[in-house]
């Protein structure tokens, strides 16, 4: 073989190794935004669970969830964060609503809920973040984490998520920018759905106030959290 020939076969090898990893970034990516009943699916949420606790803890703590509040949780994923919501709602009135459009993760936060599902204490809706079977002006706290990116409309969903808050009720976002900078760096995440100053100003046009982010650390995990106020009408 020339070294020509040999030169072009290497070039081959590596353009066709590329295509297989922006391949797998793209299944990935598809799976963390959509969690499905499969092998990949089932990885997908043993990573979110054993990943994400501390984010899903902190957000609830951050909602400042009185013991009557009606909290709700975006794209809750296995149920982690509803669970540690559910425990802060000792009265009566206090109610916790999952909204998630992957039937894999309403059903696995389903199974892990299942007692305070049967209670009535907890509600799961499969549906979308954008269009929510919740009535208007009635949720208290709102949080998520890990979520927004994966919203094909943000003016829509930020809309929508204020239209069921009551006025001065507090939306809290948990979201770790080193790992969605690596993911990004990774294809698995295009870099303009993650940028949080985009979401800020969706959440500004959707009509919260007081929009601001910070820092905070957690069981040594360093991430971001946002915050957003309903606005009085
Ligand atoms: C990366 S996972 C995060 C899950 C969990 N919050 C966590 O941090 O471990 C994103 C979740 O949001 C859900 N999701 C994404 N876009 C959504 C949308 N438009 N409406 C409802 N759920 C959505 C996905 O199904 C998935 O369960």
């Amino acid at each position: 073989m020339t070294n020509d020939n040999n030169t072009k076969s290497k070039g081959d090898r590596k353009n066709k190794q590329q295509t297989k990893e922006g391949m797998w970034a793209k299944t990935i990516g598809k799976q963390l935004g959509n969690p499905e009943r499969s092998v990949l699916g089932w990885l997908v949420s043993k990573l979110l669970i054993n990943h994400n606790q501390v984010l899903e803890e902190s957000a609830v703590q951050l909602s400042g969830i009185h013991p009557g509040d009606t909290v709700l949780e975006l794209g809750h994923g296995p149920g982690l964060g509803l669970q540690a919501a559910a425990k802060l709602l000792s009265s009566p009135l206090g109610h916790v609503i999952g909204v998630d459009y992957s039937e894999y993760m309403h059903q696995m936060a389903g199974e892990r809920l299942k007692g305070l599902v049967s209670s009535g204490k907890v509600t799961l809706h499969l549906s979308d973040v954008a269009a929510m079977p919740i009535t208007d002006n009635t949720v208290d706290k709102v949080f998520h984490c890990n979520c927004y990116y994966f919203w094909p409309n943000l003016r829509k969903a930020t809309t929508e998520i204020h239209r069921v808050m009551k006025p001065g009720g507090l939306m809290v976002t948990t979201l770790r920018l080193s790992s969605l900078a690596l993911a990004s760096s990774r294809g698995i995440l295009a870099a303009e759905k993650w940028n949080p100053h985009t979401y800020m100003s969706a959440l500004t046009d959707a009509g919260f106030i007081d929009v601001t982010m910070d820092d905070q650390r957690s069981r040594n995990v360093h991430f971001q959290v946002i915050y957003a106020t309903a606005a009085q009408e």
